[in-house]
């Protein structure tokens, strides 16, 4: 049976569990170190963070301190970091991952990726700045201080700008939930070998509320988080939900234990746009 520790592989020799704790918006220094340690504790092998988020030092101590307590091994456990996108380019880029290497408590990151993509909306030179970018990405890579390198927040238009150079992203990490599903980027990157990661799965709590998810958790006798969860899991999607909630980090874990049909995951497919952000990536 898939469960928290199951990985799917990459487009390299790395692997990646299916499910994974996102940690945006935790930033009091506690409250991210306990959080982490929690989900840690209750099985969770995948952890998402950001230099953006600010709490790099606190998620990455409870990782190692986890792991010096005996309770995994380094390779155990994946650990994702992105570079800001105030940080494009070569040069900056290579700066910002030094700086996150010398914030994080480990010698090496599972995954690296580019947080937002340079847009034509705000940057004449958008093509070039993402080719950039993606260079001292691919150099960081062959350092052997990432096991992989991926892009966040990438449409097709911007994974065109970069699919033509020596690494191709290994994973795309976008915003998924009911109703926003952003199908054109999903069998892009589906197609290509490029695994896809959810933020925001749950829709910040938004997605929540919806009669048809309401009526499916009543049918499978599971949450309506957990309702989703499985229909991005079923859709070959990493969600990364994130909570500091200990009932809600246990809860949105136990997502290995049933299967929705295909009616349900038409049903949920055919929710409208609801409980999305609005972030754009082609917006300034
Ligand atoms: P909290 O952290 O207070 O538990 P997303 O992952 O889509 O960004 O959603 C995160 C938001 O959803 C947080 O506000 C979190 O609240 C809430 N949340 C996370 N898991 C659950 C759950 N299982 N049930 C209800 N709300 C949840």
């Amino acid at each position: 049976m898939e469960s928290l520790t199951t990985r799917k592989q990459l487009n390299n020799s790395t692997s990646i569990p299916m499910l994974g704790y996102g940690t945006y918006k935790i930033k009091d220094p506690a409250e991210a170190y306990n959080s982490v340690k929690l989900a840690l504790d209750k099985g969770y092998r995948h952890i998402d963070t950001a230099a953006f988020y600010e709490n790099e030092k606190d998620v990455s101590t409870a990782i190692t301190d986890f792991i010096n307590a005996g309770h995994a091994k380094r390779d155990e456990i994946f650990v994702t970091s992105k570079v800001w996108k105030t940080e494009l380019g070569y040069d900056k880029t290579l700066a910002a991952f030094e700086r996150t290497m010398k914030e994080m408590t480990l010698d090496y990151l599972d995954l690296y990726l580019v947080h937002w993509p340079s847009s034509s909306a705000f940057d004449d030179d958008w093509v070039n700045t993402n080719r950039q970018t993606w260079k001292a990405m691919m150099e960081i890579y062959k350092s052997g201080r990432v096991k992989a390198i991926g892009v966040s927040n990438f449409l097709t238009h911007h994974l065109d700008t970069i699919i033509d150079m020596d690494v191709i992203p290994a994973v795309n990490q976008i915003e998924i939930n009911p109703g926003f599903l952003q199908k054109d980027t999903v069998d892009y990157c589906q197609d290509k070998g490029i695994i896809v990661e959810a933020w925001s799965p749950l829709g910040r709590g938004k997605s929540l509320s919806h009669p048809v998810l309401q009526e499916l958790a009543a049918k499978h006798g599971k949450s309506v988080a957990q309702i989703i969860l499985r229909w991005e899991i079923q859709h070959e999607v990493i969600p990364l939900p994130k909570s500091v909630t200990p009932e809600r980090i246990v809860e949105n874990s136990q997502v290995f234990d049933f299967e929705l049909d295909e009616d349900d995951m038409q049903s949920i497919d055919d929710i409208p746009p609801y409980g999305n952000s609005g972030h754009s990536p082609d917006a300034p």
